[in-house]
């Protein structure tokens, strides 16, 4: 079973001890492709009908959301820490025709957003730093230039899946939780949980729960 996200492959996958840069990078390289290539569906519907700016994609993993914005005319700044999930991703935005479009950055996502930006989206899908998720909120807040978007999307502490998986348990938050970090006189905020189905290889239907974070930063 793969300890994932939106859109794992099916074959198995080696379970994760933590989320440092070692890590990531030891369970990329045991497989050819993690993820499905598919962009998540949260960005998609989120960010489907903005005028396309400048994004910040922060924990990019292979791409797919990256080139996804890409395509939608976006100009994107995708950051991991895994050179080999950047090295599949700029290779999928290459065959997309898009890889002008998006310039990879191999580092922790705080050092980059501390020497470029600001972005008019700022998007982290599953990223879970060991900071913790409100570091994590604080941290891409100060990246989101005026007028524009912060959508943070995580598993929820009542994924079914993070039961079996404690190390994704103690990294899954509730939005709710952590919205406070946003201060309502600049942010506009919506914090959710939202239920998706995915479905394994042998038909088998999967529940999942996001916590999901949107906001918009005042002009
Ligand atoms: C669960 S994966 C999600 C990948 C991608 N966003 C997606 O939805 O397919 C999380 C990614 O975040 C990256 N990551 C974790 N902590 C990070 C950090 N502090 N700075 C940059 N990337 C980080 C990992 O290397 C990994 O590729």
């Amino acid at each position: 079973m793969s300890h994932s996200h939106s859109h794992p492959e099916q074959q198995p996958t080696p379970p994760m001890n933590d989320f440092s840069r070692q890590s990531w990078e030891e369970r990329y390289k045991s497989r050819e492709s993690v993820w499905s290539g598919r962009p998540n569906g949260v960005l998609t519907e989120e960010v489907e009908t903005l005028e396309p700016a400048h994004a910040l994609d922060v924990g990019c993993g292979e791409g797919a959301d990256a080139v996804w914005l890409a395509g939608k005319g976006w100009h994107v700044t995708a950051v991991d820490l895994s050179a080999t999930a950047l090295a599949r991703a700029a290779a999928h935005a290459e065959q997309a025709g898009v890889d002008s479009h998006i310039t990879f950055t191999d580092g922790e996502l705080d050092e980059v957003i501390a020497n470029e930006g600001p972005w008019n989206l700022v998007s982290s899908q599953y990223t879970h730093p060991g900071q913790g998720s409100r570091w994590l909120v604080s941290t891409l807040a100060e990246a989101v230039a005026p007028g524009g978007m912060l959508l943070i999307v995580g598993h929820h502490p009542t994924d079914p899946h993070a039961a079996d998986h404690p190390d994704l348990k103690d990294a899954a938050f509730a939005a709710e939780d952590v919205a406070d970090v946003l201060s309502r006189d600049a942010w506009e905020v919506s914090a959710t949980m939202r239920e998706r189905t995915t479905y394994e290889a042998d038909g088998r239907e999967r529940l999942w729960r996001d916590s999901v974070l949107i906001a918009r930063r005042h002009g």
